[in-house]
């Protein structure tokens, strides 16, 4: 049986796959790789990872992707409007290889989230349901770094603009979801079964604590200008980001303002086993590297 991580040369899957070879317990030799680009996974390859080459666009190219017994983690497709065939693919691959668990990263709130975004995630997780397949549900709260990769413009010009009011967010980042994916891989057989996980940040900040942040480290005044939905909607597709996913980043923020993305359960931490990453930590980090 392998450990088994599609998406792994994505941001997050190359973090679960560093997770997972740093751990002792996990053979070597155990870990493998679903990729739809060889040349891209090759320093996977290097470090021991089985590659293995599949498209969740071209189903036939996963007959291959797993065998029985694994334990599979199914990270969503990055392709918003298109994932839910996507992941099907996946799914029943997944059921005819027979394997030992399908982990898949969702959305914080699972059947209860409320915002565009979350309609694939929660089709996937019924499709996981209806397959049978022992599963588990990562259902993942926001990433620091959705923010912080944004610094850029935000620096520049001295505003974090949102439609979010005083919404919270408890943010967490990529590497504590990654362990959090790495965790309930290597467990005891069985022991995270048939269980979702709300996973999030041990605190939530608001967009002003945010830019309060972000200035004090980079020793700046910069403010937090909340819009209204439409104005935000004008500015993203002023800055040249495509109308429709410029309308799921607006949809998002007013999730965060009705308190969608500031559930904490407290998940995320019990299952790294320490506490989540602040969002001072990441914002320090990305300053650093800027
Ligand atoms: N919770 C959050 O805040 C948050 C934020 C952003 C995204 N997400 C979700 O979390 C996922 C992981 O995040 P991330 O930052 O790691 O995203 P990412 O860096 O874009 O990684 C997405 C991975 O999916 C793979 N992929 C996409 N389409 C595929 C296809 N047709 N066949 C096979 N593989 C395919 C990509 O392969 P390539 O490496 O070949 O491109 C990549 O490895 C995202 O895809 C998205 O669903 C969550």
């Amino acid at each position: 049986m392998s450990i088994v991580v599609t998406g792994a040369t994505g941001q997050l899957g190359r973090l679960v796959v560093d997770a997972l070879l740093a751990d002792p317990t996990v053979p070597a030799g155990s870990v493998a790789a679903v990729v739809r680009n060889k040349e891209k996974a090759a320093d996977l390859a290097e470090r021991g990872v089985e590659l293995r080459i599949a498209d969740y666009n071209r189903p036939e190219t996963l007959a291959d992707a797993f065998a029985a017994g694994d334990r599979v983690l199914l990270i969503s497709g990055s392709e918003v409007g298109q994932r839910v065939p996507q992941h099907a693919a996946v799914i029943d691959a997944a059921k005819a290889a027979g394997v030992a668990q399908l982990a898949y990263t969702g959305v914080l709130g699972g059947p209860d989230a409320d915002f565009d975004l979350a309609a694939e995630h929660k089709e996937t997780e019924a499709l996981i349901l209806a397959s049978g397949l022992p599963y588990t549900f990562l259902r993942n709260g926001w990433y620091s770094e959705n923010y912080t990769a944004n610094l850029a413009p935000v620096l520049a010009h001295g505003a974090v603009v949102a439609n979010a009011g005083e919404g919270r967010v408890a943010s967490a980042s990529r590497a504590d979801y990654a362990a959090a994916a790495a965790a309930v891989l290597t467990g005891p057989a069985g022991e995270h079964l048939g269980r979702a996980y709300e996973l999030s940040g041990d605190e939530a900040w608001s967009l002003a604590e945010y830019a309060a942040e972000v200035g004090a480290r980079a020793g700046r005044e910069i403010a937090y200008t909340n819009v209204p939905a439409e104005t935000h909607l004008e500015i993203l597709t002023g800055a040249g980001v495509p109308e429709p996913f410029a309308a799921i980043l607006v949809d998002v923020d007013k999730a965060i303002e009705r308190g969608a993305l500031a559930v904490r359960t407290g998940d995320l931490a019990r299952l790294i086993g320490r506490p989540t990453t602040p969002i001072g930590t990441t914002i320090g980090e990305a300053l650093a590297s800027a």
